[in-house]
């Protein structure tokens, strides 16, 4: 059976790869997976069910069971819009807590997979190549400098008119940095035969147009 194609984009907090990624599905008409987003639900859902965040088999039995939708770009936890709720920094220290264990990750793979629809899929995050998708037609690792990341946050939460310190961002971006590359279950990793894909010195469109490229050579 030929599953439909998956172009995988990995990559540190903050590099800009949803932004990336999900401009590249538009172009190509694909579907978009911000998987990402899955464990910001999962962290959310268990701020709300006071589960600690080291309590690996509860949070894996609580991820099992929540209700996703991913909707018209609402994002729906048991039929709640979290859409910005799931944005802040401290559900995202959070999900990046929840993410080291392996119940959650095994908790959502099925709904990951379930993306995987024709005319093809998108998908960022952070094992994406290595673990969901190991089969993807391309796989790019998307990062920047440290300090670019955080300044393009900083800017981010500036304009949405939410206050911030750079220095702050910083130290919090490279916590999940570390932590996401130094857990044992499926860290944050350039897979096997991965393109990195430098950000800092590139705008947007550079960078998707860099990945439109990459793809149109492989399916060439
Ligand atoms: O991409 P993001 O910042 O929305 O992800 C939030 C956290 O979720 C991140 O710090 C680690 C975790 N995550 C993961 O472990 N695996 C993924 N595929 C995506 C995110």
């Amino acid at each position: 059976m030929n599953l439909p194609p998956v172009i995988a984009i990995d990559g540190p907090t903050a590099s800009g790869k949803g932004t990336v990624a999900s401009l590249v599905a538009k172009k190509l008409g694909f579907h978009y997976l911000d998987s990402g987003a899955l464990y910001r639900l999962v962290a959310l859902g268990s701020q709300k069910a006071s589960i600690e965040p080291q309590n690996g088999p509860e949070l894996g039995i609580l991820a099992k069971k929540l209700v996703i939708s991913f909707k018209n770009g609402q994002i729906l936890l048991n039929s709640e819009d979290v859409t910005d709720a799931i944005r802040t920094e401290s559900i995202g220290l959070r999900a990046s807590a929840i993410a080291v264990h392996p119940e959650v990750r095994q908790a959502l793979v099925g709904v990951q997979h379930g993306f995987r629809v024709a005319p093809g899929l998108v998908a960022d995050g952070r094992d994406m190549a290595s673990v969901i998708f190991p089969d993807a037609v391309l796989k790019i690792f998307l990062t920047a400098t440290a300090e670019a990341r955080a300044e393009r946050r900083y800017k981010q939460l500036i304009a949405k008119g939410i206050s911030a310190k750079l220095e702050h961002l910083l130290h919090d971006l490279q916590e999940r940095d570390a932590r996401d590359s130094s857990r044992g279950t499926a860290p944050l990793l350039v897979a096997d035969g991965a393109e990195v894909l430098e950000t800092s010195e590139l705008s947007i469109d550079q960078a998707v147009k860099t990945v439109l490229d990459w793809y149109q050579s492989k399916v060439a």
